[in-house]
């Protein structure tokens, strides 16, 4: 990879999210919970939710659609998709099968992964991966997700946090010297059993943690995610810096995992930045998994805050447990 003659990075970025805001004041009125206290523990104010009868991955194929539009490629012209995402339609068709139909990317493979909310870095990896060996020119990655149709509704803990969302980005041969410099990935297996949300299977134990009729439900022990969280956040950051011999004062931009205002800070405060530099907008839309970081990033472009050149870092972290970072040099 490293005696390549050209970058590996963003051709075209997109999103797009759900028309229905469900704000704190709603919740209210479904759970013992109060504006007051999802704002001061969360940071959140509103989230974008899907319809009952509107299948998640459509938000999938617009954000596809744009990020092709942005650039400036037709649909044929993909060779592979993945997609990531904790809340598919349907295990099968996936849900890389279901957009890759509708728009029409008739000569691309297609593929779902799941690493929960730090997907979207896994999947830079793989993407970056599978161009520098010369396996695909084109790659369309889409963040998928319709947690609002895995989310107990009934349970406070959980339902204030999540949100409906995609974004999508085409990743490509891009100047040398520009586009993603390196990117870190892991895992840790072994407390995973704190964020659970079960398929084809529940066992006794997890069976127990849930309340009411709904089994098939997300359940999570927020404080030991939340610990688990600001440490993995700082120390992916850190490795991907020292990896990438960057410090943390060479980055324009950090676009972290939109989970938690209080996560982030405290990331923020052990890499010892100002949260100035880290582009938040949960508040808008709550926890989209792994469409929190595309999402964040086709904003943070939109309102100019990362120019060609400069250096901008993905950070998440998520259900596994999981963690991911990536730097890149923006190359557009
Ligand atoms: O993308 C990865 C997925 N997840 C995350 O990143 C989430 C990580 N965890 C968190 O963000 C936080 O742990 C939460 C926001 C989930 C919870 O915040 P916390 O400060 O850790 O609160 P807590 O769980 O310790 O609960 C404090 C109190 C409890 O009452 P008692 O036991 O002190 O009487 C809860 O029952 O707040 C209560 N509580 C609520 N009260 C009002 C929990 N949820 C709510 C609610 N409204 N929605």
């Amino acid at each position: 990879m490293d005696n390549q003659n050209f970058g590996i990075g963003i051709l075209g970025i997109g999103m797009c999210l759900p028309e229905s805001i469900l704000t704190n004041y709603d919740l209210e009125k479904m759970v013992d919970t109060s504006d007051e206290w999802i704002i001061k523990r969360t940071g959140i104010s509103e989230r974008r939710i899907l319809d009952k009868d509107e299948p998640a991955y459509k938000l999938g194929v617009k954000a596809a659609q744009r990020a092709i539009e942005d650039a400036g490629l037709k649909p044929e012209e993909i060779d592979f998709i993945i997609v990531t995402t904790t809340s598919p339609d349907y295990l099968t068709p996936s849900m890389s099968c279901m957009i890759q139909s509708e728009i029409g990317a008739v000569n691309a493979a297609a593929l779902d992964i799941n690493a929960a909310c730090t997907g979207f870095i896994y999947a830079l990896k793989i993407a970056e991966a599978l161009i520098a060996n010369g396996c695909y020119k084109n790659i369309l990655l889409v963040a998928c997700e319709g947690l609002s149709k895995v989310v107990d509704w009934e349970d406070r803990a959980t339902c204030v946090l999540f949100g409906d969302g995609a974004g999508a980005v085409v990743i490509g041969a891009v100047e040398n010297g520009l586009g993603i410099v390196k990117t870190c990935v892991g895992a840790d297996g072994s407390i995973g059993h704190n964020l659970t949300i079960p398929c084809c299977y529940l066992s006794n134990v997890d069976l127990e943690k849930r309340v009411h009729e709904n089994k098939r439900v997300v359940w999570m022990d927020g404080s030991e995610v939340f610990k688990f969280a600001v440490k993995a956040m700082a120390e992916a950051a850190s490795k991907v810096l020292d990896e990438s011999n960057f410090s943390i004062e060479d980055i324009k931009l950090i676009i972290p995992h939109q989970a938690n205002v209080r996560i982030i800070d405290g990331a923020a405060k052990r890499l010892g930045v100002s949260l100035d530099k880290m582009y938040i907008n949960l508040n808008k839309y709550g926890n989209i998994s792994s469409a929190s970081i595309p999402v964040a990033l086709k904003e943070a472009v939109d309102l100019n805050l990362i120019k060609k050149g400069e250096l901008v870092l993905l950070v998440g972290f998520g259900g596994g447990l999981t963690w991911g970072s990536t730097v890149m040099r923006w190359n557009r």
